[in-house]
């Protein structure tokens, strides 16, 4: 049977893929944002997951406010990157898994998850820089990927709650999945940010690691987090962790965090990465810093 092999959180910041295309990794405001993802790139490339699930947020890049779907999951044979307005990512193509995914469409549904199927989308920075920041710069990525995009952008969007279950009925949609695949599940966006309005450029570090303490040995209370307190502590932005905790949802109850990184600022925002291992396995892969 398929399992869950290991969970990555990242923000996605999308200055973070400019720096990364135009080789300006090494430059004194990159260098302690991307040194923060060397253990963890090396972990990835150690893990070799067979396939990636990608929680993330469309942007208006797909989707706009004609169609608003709370939670889309990408069913598609690839997916290309978007172009958000200055050209698309000199990116590989996305390749994604569509046996793997109709069959969590199908477990999860039937969970009572009331998904939307994409059988066509563009992806943007939102799972391409994770993307990058996983794997670096291949030729192709090392695995196919299946998009779980979550409406983040126009209120109402789903409750951390409803997302922590979702990773959880994600969890026994896949170790229902005959193959035996190793699956690494990513949830994206975060930390504390705020693009617009007064508070611009808000960022609350005690808010962001106490989340980020909870997502690892406490999820049901980070997932109580309701959509006025990120929006007062994290900003307007700060709604995009309920995307961990979609990746959390997916882990076991008890996890062990392999790596942990937080740097302010890059770009607007506060960067927070974590890489977790479910407690119970033998280690994935040897143990990182
Ligand atoms: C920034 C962060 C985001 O998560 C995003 O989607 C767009 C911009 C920023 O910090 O600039
Ligand atoms: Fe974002």
């Amino acid at each position: 049977m398929a399992r869950i092999v290991g969970g990555y959180a990242t923000s996605h910041v999308p200055a973070i893929g400019v720096a990364m295309d135009k080789g300006l990794t090494d430059e004194p405001y990159w260098q302690p944002v991307f040194a923060g993802y060397e253990a963890s790139r090396k972990w990835m490339a150690e893990l070799n997951p067979d396939v990636a699930i990608v929680v993330y947020n469309d942007h208006a890049t797909a989707f706009s406010l004609e169609i608003i779907p709370t939670f889309a999951l990408g069913c598609a044979a690839s997916y290309q990157p978007a172009d958000e307005g200055w050209g698309a990512r000199p990116v590989p193509v996305v390749e994604g898994h569509p046996d793997l995914a109709w069959h969590i469409a199908q477990s999860v549904i039937l969970d009572e998850f009331d998904l939307t199927i994409v059988n066509s989308l563009e992806v943007d920075h939102g799972l391409t820089v994770p993307l990058s920041l996983a794997f670096g710069q291949p030729d192709a990525w090392p695995c196919p990927v299946i998009p779980l995009a979550v409406n983040v952008v126009q209120f109402p969007p789903p409750t951390g709650h409803r997302c922590l279950m979702l990773g959880r009925a994600i969890r026994k949609a896949v170790e229902s999945y005959e193959q035996p695949l190793r699956v690494a599940v990513f949830g994206t966006g975060g930390m504390s940010h705020q693009l617009q309005a007064e508070r611009a450029g808000l960022i609350n570090r005690e808010f962001d690691n106490r989340f980020l303490d909870l997502l690892i040995d406490d999820p049901d209370t980070a997932a109580a987090i309701s959509h006025t307190e990120y929006l007062r502590e994290a900003g307007s932005e700060g709604i995009e962790l309920v995307m961990w905790l979609v990746m959390r949802g997916a882990l076991d109850d008890q996890v062990t965090a392999v790596h942990r990184h937080y740097h302010v600022p890059a770009s607007n925002t506060a960067v927070g990465h974590l890489v977790l291992e479910n407690a119970a396995a033998a280690p994935a892969v040897a143990e990182v810093a």
